[in-house]
């Protein structure tokens, strides 16, 4: 195949998120993708595509049969992930699953063998690497812009619950850890790089229902004594900071996914002068505020968000040999954090991970 021709990608399961693969992504970079059909086992799911111009097949066997596909998207609910990547993977494509990848390690186990035997690329669409609130964060740690530090929140709160589709069934890979979770988990291991994450206590909610988790909260220790909150809650009306990073020089704080991230940086640690303030009906020196001369406060911009950064790291891998950005061995361990955040929750202790 020319080097330069366009990636023929088809994607199984067009539903919200495999319309994304099928529609923006070839709109957003035409010459390195064209989509080449869909196969959804709804009928109305594929009368859906070919209103819209696309083929649809009428079986997963026709789609894959077909040897001018050279990508399959998974974009199905998780549980049905295993068996269609490996499926692709045995008919000689390259595979790109939706996140989370599977639901256990042993599971991914599986898939990570056919991806062995078949020598393809497969990969897991952990897109949220390229939004731009998380990559100005990652900038506020790697670039040390409040020194080193030792404490960082990441949340994410709604207020409507789970939707009521197959996130609300445990067995279909519902809930909020294998649904949010899995994007905030994945930017933590990211941030934090080759720290070995010593510990985690997670705690699970069920505000809404009883079957799946509509949000939860882990607290993990990492290596050095870096410690990082992920929490994802659904019935929030007052949300709280997407972004929260504390140094032992500044704090950062992000409030959303847009809108930058404000700094405020300590130039003088020492303020000698420090007298005591009243703070209700009690006097406080430890929580006096700083002499204002002594901080400087700044907002980093964001980037745009960068919806296409995954798919031209993709386009690399398989035209130019590049190494995948989102590899196997990064999957593996997050499902070892996944799978440790299910065992605290359970059994209500700390979970040694790494
Ligand atoms: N990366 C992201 O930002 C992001 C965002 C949303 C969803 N997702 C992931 O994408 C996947 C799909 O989520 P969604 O929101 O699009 O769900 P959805 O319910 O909107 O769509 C799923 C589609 O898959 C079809 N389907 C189910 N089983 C199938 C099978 N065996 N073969 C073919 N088609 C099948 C359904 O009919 C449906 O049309 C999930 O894994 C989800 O976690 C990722």
């Amino acid at each position: 195949m020319a080097e330069h021709q366009p990636v023929s990608l088809a994607v199984i399961g067009y539903g919200g998120m495999g319309q994304h693969h099928a529609h923006r992504i070839p709109k957003e970079l035409p010459k390195q993708f064209r989509c080449a059909g869909v196969f959804d086992i709804l009928e109305e799911r594929r009368l859906a595509a070919r209103h819209r111009g696309l083929p649809a097949y009428e079986s997963r066997g026709a789609l894959l049969n077909n040897p001018e596909i050279e990508l399959v998207v998974v974009a199905t609910p998780n549980d049905a992930h295993k068996e269609i990547v490996i499926d692709a993977l045995e008919h000689g494509k390259n595979v790109i699953c939706e996140k989370p990848v599977t639901m256990t390690s042993s599971d991914f186990e599986e898939m990570a063998a056919a991806a062995r035997r078949s020598g393809k690329l497969f990969t897991v669409h952990q897109n949220r690497r390229w939004d731009s609130d998380y990559r100005t964060a990652k900038r506020v740690v790697d670039e040390n812009l409040l020194g080193s530090v030792f404490h960082i929140e990441s949340r994410v709160h709604g207020s409507r619950g789970i939707p009521g589709d197959w996130r609300n069934q445990k067995e279909r890979g519902g809930g909020m850890v294998l649904d949010w979770g899995v994007h905030l988990l994945d930017q933590m291991l990211q941030i934090m790089g080759q720290r070995r994450l010593l510990s985690l206590y997670a705690q699970l909610t069920y505000v809404t229902n009883e079957e799946c988790d509509d949000g939860f909260r882990v607290y993990c220790t990492f290596e050095g004594g870096t410690t990082y909150l992920v929490e994802i809650l659904t019935s929030n009306f007052i949300a709280l900071p997407r972004w929260y990073i504390l140094g032992e020089n500044g704090t950062a704080r992000a409030r959303g996914f847009r809108g930058g991230c404000d700094i405020v940086n300590v130039a003088r640690w020492q303020e000698l002068e420090a007298v005591p303030v009243q703070a209700g009906v009690g006097l406080t020196k430890t929580m006096a505020p700083r002499n204002r001369k002594n901080l400087r406060r700044s907002r980093l911009r964001q980037p745009k968000d960068d919806w296409a950064g995954y798919y031209r790291n993709i386009y690399d891998v398989l035209r130019a040999g590049a190494p995948p950005d989102v590899t196997l061995e990064q999957q593996r361990r997050l499902l070892r954090v996944i799978e440790a955040i299910f065992v605290s929750a359970q059994e209500n202790r700390a979970v040694e991970v790494e």
